[in-house]
């Protein structure tokens, strides 16, 4: 029999290692010194050769002269409980192929590139052991390829910009990609191939963004620090997961849950982590009738947070979000980070009676911190306001990082950097212990840590409704679900039904606004309306905002192409309902939907479509409510006007 070294180490190797399925494919090569991957669905080359590569500060690119010492295959077959989201169970099946690399040299340095190959898509990582000269590495550079072909469309937003990730996406042939991109980055190979790369589990290390390389080809760019590397590090060390999703339809691309599968189970008993609707002392601040500073319209007294509790009650939501709380929002606040206090509230504001008016009427405070990017003063303060805030039973925090840079001891870096990534995940670490939950705006990106950090119920990291008013045009809701979107839950700000305020025209039908809690997921889902409009104006349509879960069993895109329109169903994970929202861009669109998935025979249909004239910038309410009943494999028509959408309700009414 052939023994192991017999066989390592080889200097030129080449395999395929096959999905479960046996369609999707990584090819490994090792040939002329030179390691390459490519991936392959189907018999048809998605991602052509590709150079893999790290550069260590002070040192040649890993790996040189490289040679194979050996490689591990196995399968793995698992079904992961997901304790909230969008889908209750997800597959985590795959082939995985270890490849470790020694370097012919006397240095002999040592790498393991990891792939994973599943159904639907590829991951793989570097991982570097403890070397024989050291045990702890700045990293200079990731030179990762992913050769997709220069002629597909690619959607992207641009990365290292003021507004972080709230840019609009636009659409470019490979080839334009001008400037580098944030992940996820989704491309259109053909009309039946879809990719998009991704990253997971990003702990340690700079975000990846994708920019062409010289030679032309897409290649990780990872968000320097302020020194111009990417990362200093302890061995061992592994990158993040670099993740292809793979689909036959740009709906496929939207349940791919891998980027979950790639992280580790949950660190601890999160069985306290609820996921919650709230409204909020907030956007009347947006349109001008409240402040966040202090003065004769502030926002934050204790009397309108008691009013909008009576209003939470009566409304049967369960959480209140209190801006401009604090002491720091007065004068320029963009500029008064570095001594923002998180323990010292605005004289008209109670915290103690607010915290306990609320507990009496079983209302939920999400509180919030605004850190304006201050990092080191937020830092600071941490451990003591989040005690602050659990000491008057509040357990769902707000957090912000507006400013187009984070500050820390005299020098800037960027949200995405490493260091930004280090600090987000100490405030959820932190949070965790002490039983927090936390919706973080102006966020690092979403790698799928919420399945080890489960009391992450939310983020923002795109454009949302605060950009109504003239930035946010209709495409922009049909972009997200197969963009940001499948870096997991957004909190949207959903729910603005004042669609013509003089100080925010809001670019939506009313019907797209119920549709929103369908189409965007968010684990801490706002109804971002004053509630007045609410109980005035809108009694019916609230009716489903109050009725919609934050929770799902089960998602079932329907229809959709990226920019143009988007259709999923949900299923509730605690009653038998089903939910669909449909969202499309300026252009009216008519479609049919099959019931073939509903698991039962007879539902209470309760409607909440466009009128077939309404129009998001001339008769945005126009709204056709009704109810019918139907059945199991029934296919209904849903029109959607222009930057419209619709909502349904299904009421499982059949005999159980
Ligand atoms: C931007 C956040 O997205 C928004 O929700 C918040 O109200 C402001 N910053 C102020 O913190």
């Amino acid at each position: 029999m052939l023994k192991l070294k017999d066989i390592f180490p080889l200097y030129s190797y080449k395999k395929d290692f096959y999905s479960p399925d046996r369609n999707v494919f990584c090819r490994f090569e090792l040939t002329n010194g030179k390691i390459t991957y490519s991936v392959y669905k189907n018999q048809t080359e998605i991602i052509a050769k590709s150079k893999l590569g790290l550069t260590i500060c002070g040192e040649p690119t890993f790996p040189k002269r490289p040679k194979i010492v050996r490689v591990r295959e196995k399968q793995h077959r698992e079904t992961i409980e997901m304790p909230w989201g969008e889908d209750q169970f997800i597959d985590n099946n795959y082939s995985e192929a270890v490849i470790f690399i020694a370097e012919d040299s006397s240095q002999e340095r040592m790498i393991t590139i990891r792939f994973r190959v599943f159904d639907n898509g590829v991951a793989f990582r570097y991982e570097v052991p403890p070397q024989p000269s050291y045990r702890q590495i700045s990293i200079k550079e990731e030179s990762t390829e992913f050769n997709v072909s220069p002629d597909a469309d690619v959607w992207s937003i641009p990365s290292y910009q003021p507004d972080r990730y709230e840019y609009n996406y636009e659409k470019h042939r490979v080839r334009d990609l001008v400037k580098s991109a944030h992940t996820p980055l989704t491309i259109k190979i053909s009309d039946s191939s879809y990719v998009s790369i991704h990253e997971a589990a990003l702990y340690d290390y700079g975000a990846m963004n994708l920019k062409l390389n010289t030679r032309h080809i897409l290649s990780s760019d990872i968000t320097p620090l302020s020194d111009q590397t990417i990362a200093h590090v302890l061995l061992p060390f592994e990158t993040p997961w670099r993740l292809i999703m793979l689909a036959d339809s740009a709906i496929g691309l939207t349940t791919n849950r891998i980027m979950y599968a790639l992280n580790d189970p949950p660190k601890g008993d999160f069985s306290w982590v609820k996921t919650i609707k709230f409204i909020g002392i907030w956007w009347a601040m947006y349109v001008g009738e409240w402040t966040w500073a202090q003065g004769e319209k502030h926002g934050a007294t204790t009397e309108h947070a008691k009013e909008y509790i009576d209003a939470a009650v009566r409304l049967s939501i369960s959480g209140l979000l209190i801006e401009g709380w604090n002491d720091g929002w007065e004068g320029d606040w963009l500029e008064n980070g570095a001594t923002t206090n998180f323990l010292r509230p605005a004289p008209d504001f109670d915290l103690e009676k607010v915290a306990n008016y609320a507990k009496k009427h079983h209302i939920e405070i999400i509180g919030h911190h605004e850190t304006v990017g201050f990092v080191d003063n937020y830092e600071k303060q941490l451990e003591s306001a989040y005690e602050y805030y659990v000491k008057n039973g509040i357990r769902y925090i707000k957090t912000g990082y507006a400013g187009s840079m984070m500050k820390t001891h005299g020098h800037e870096e960027f949200h995405h950097s490493q260091f930004g990534v280090k600090h987000y995940q100490k405030t959820v670490e932190l949070a965790a212990k002490k039983h927090i939950c936390l919706d973080i705006h102006e966020p690092i990106k979403g790698t799928g840590i919420e399945r080890t950090w489960p009391n992450l119920l939310s983020r923002e990291g795109a454009r949302g409704q605060e950009y109504e008013g003239g930035a946010i045009l209709p495409s922009h809701a049909c972009h997200l679900p197969y963009t940001r979107l499948l870096a997991g839950g957004m909190d949207y700000t959903s729910g603005i039904l004042d669609l013509q305020n003089h100080r925010k025209r809001i670019n939506t039908t009313l019907a797209r606004q119920l549709a929103y809690f369908v189409t965007i997921y968010s684990g801490m889902q706002m109804a971002a309306d004053r509630p007045f409009i609410y109980e005035e104006r809108f009694r019916d349509e609230f009716k489903f905002i109050r009725n919609v879960p934050v929770d799902f069993a089960k998602t079932i895109p329907l229809a959709g192409e990226i920019g143009e329109y988007y259709v999923v169903a949900r299923k509730d994970r605690h009653s038998f309902n089903w939910y669909i929202g449909g969202v499309t861009n300026e252009n009216a669109r008519d479609i049919n939907i099959s019931l073939g998935f509903l698991d039962d025979k007879r539902y209470r249909a309760e409607f909440y479509m466009d009128a077939p004239d309404a129009h998001y910038q001339n008769n945005p309410f126009a709204i056709q409510k009704f109810q019918k009943i139907i059945v199991k494999d029934q296919v209904i028509k849903a029109h959607m006007g222009p930057g419209g959408g619709f909502a349904i309700r299904l009421v499982n009414i059949s005999a159980k």
